[in-house]
């Protein structure tokens, strides 16, 4: 087949910068559903990225272009936002910015540090971290689902896996978010560049004193274990052990909150299937994963084409950026029958909303665990919850998708 683009040319209407509307925000899931059927592979000429929305394409790109797609200092300085090379600095360090052989090294040894057992570990103190949040909730009578436990949970959860005082977590968290914007947002508004860089200068020097606290007095935690790990004498240097740690405790915050306060916003707006959930608890896991699907916290990513290839009839140029659309390839109808119905017992239900491959979520089980026993917990001790009063506004991360707030009645 011919590719198609020689023009490029491309129809406004398609274009992601739509997001910026709140009532696409609210529901992006008609501008996916039109790109996947009229445009698959499209051109957006306003972010100058190729937009992937089909499941098959998605898939594919995350499995065979590149991740490296942080921008250079150089890079950023043609474009006139050299202001932003310190965190290009630190996001090139980073695993999820990685390609193999880089990648494979660095995943590896964080990955002998980050395993199953301490996920088992954190299990029981999750229980009681959610207890405790949820007693201070019963006691209050009244719940903000964000405020009093999704962005807290996280918050803690990330910084017991760290193994920082507690005293640092509202700290760490409030630096998280401000790193956060970087990573969901196809530009940073120039009002919040400088407390975004203040930011992540903080989260380097709190991560540099940590390592070298550590060496100096080993503490039980991620970090020591990052320190120690070691693959036949290979080891990460302190720069991998910090920006790897920056972005363990970014990406385990948002995405969390959001699978939490999401999800039950969803269940809220599908009666039938909350009913059931509350009828019967043993349907938790697989809630989750269809709740996962249903509305992705991390609806997109970006990757780069390793050389010219030929996708859905289109000519992607070596050197093209993507935009990977998790939250379109999750309603893709050729994937899942009926995708834009919320079933809580889907079979066969291998969404994207972890990424796919070798960038594979790398604190999945960790996010599944937190999610399954906030959502078993809150219905155990509130089984009458009801949606509350007020507004239901989306927060304007445009890639990060979540809510401003979620008021309930117990
Ligand atoms: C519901 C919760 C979560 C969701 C939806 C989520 C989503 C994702 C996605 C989509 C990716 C792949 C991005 C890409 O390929 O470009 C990813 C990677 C990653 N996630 Fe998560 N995440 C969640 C929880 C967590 C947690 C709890 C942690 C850490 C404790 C974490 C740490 C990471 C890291 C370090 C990577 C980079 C992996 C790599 O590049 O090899 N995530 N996550």
């Amino acid at each position: 087949m011919t590719p198609q683009n020689a023009t490029k040319a491309a129809d406004p209407s398609l274009s992601l910068y739509h997001l910026l509307e709140p009532s696409v925000l609210a529901d992006p899931y008609p501008l996916y559903r039109r790109l996947r059927t009229e445009d698959p592979v499209h051109w957006d000429p306003f972010l100058h990225k190729w937009v992937l929305t089909r499941y098959a394409d998605v898939v594919f790109a995350l499995q065979r272009f590149s991740a490296k797609c942080a921008p250079t200092p150089e890079q950023l300085d043609m474009m006139g936002m050299g202001v932003l090379s310190p965190a290009a600095q630190v996001m090139v360090k980073q695993m999820l910015f990685m390609d193999p052989p880089a990648h494979t090294r660095i995943r590896g040894l964080a990955a002998k540090a980050f395993t199953p057992r301490r996920v088992e570990v954190l299990r029981e103190h999750i229980e009681d971290i959610v207890d405790g949040m949820l007693d201070e909730v019963a006691a209050k009578g009244s719940m903000e689902v964000i405020a009093d436990l999704a962005a807290p949970l996280p918050a803690t959860v990330t910084g017991e896996l760290l193994g920082v005082p507690r005293a640092d977590r509202d700290q760490l968290k409030a630096w998280s978010a401000d790193f956060a914007e970087l990573l969901g947002n196809f530009q940073l508004n120039p009002d919040r560049v400088p407390r975004v860089l203040r930011s992540i200068e903080a989260l380097l020097s709190y991560f540099h004193d940590a390592v070298r606290r550590d060496r100096e007095n080993p503490h039980d935690g991620l970090i020591h274990a990052l320190v120690t790990a070691e693959i036949d004498g290979d080891r990460l240097t302190d720069e991998e052990i910090v920006t790897n740690t920056i972005v363990t405790m970014v990406g385990g915050q948002e995405t969390t909150t959001n699978l939490i306060a999401t999800g039950l916003l969803t269940l809220f707006r599908h009666p039938d299937q909350l009913d059931r959930l509350r009828d019967d608890l043993s349907l938790i896991p697989s809630a989750v994963e269809e709740l996962l699907r249903y509305e992705a916290p991390s609806q997109q990513t970006t990757r780069i084409a390793p050389e010219d290839v030929e996708l859905g009839g289109k000519l992607i140029h070596k050197g093209e950026s993507c935009l990977v659309v998790m939250g379109a390839a999750n309603r893709d109808p050729e994937r899942f029958p009926d995708p834009d119905r919320l079933d809580l017992t889907r079979p066969d239900n291998r969404h994207v909303a972890f990424g796919w491959a070798g960038h594979f979520c790398f604190g999945a089980p960790l996010g599944r665990v937190e999610g399954q026993i906030a959502f078993r917990k809150i219905f155990q001790r509130f089984p009458d919850l009801q949606l509350g009063p007020g507004p239901i506004t989306w927060r304007n991360n445009l890639g990060l998708r979540g809510l401003n707030a979620l008021s309930v009645v117990l």
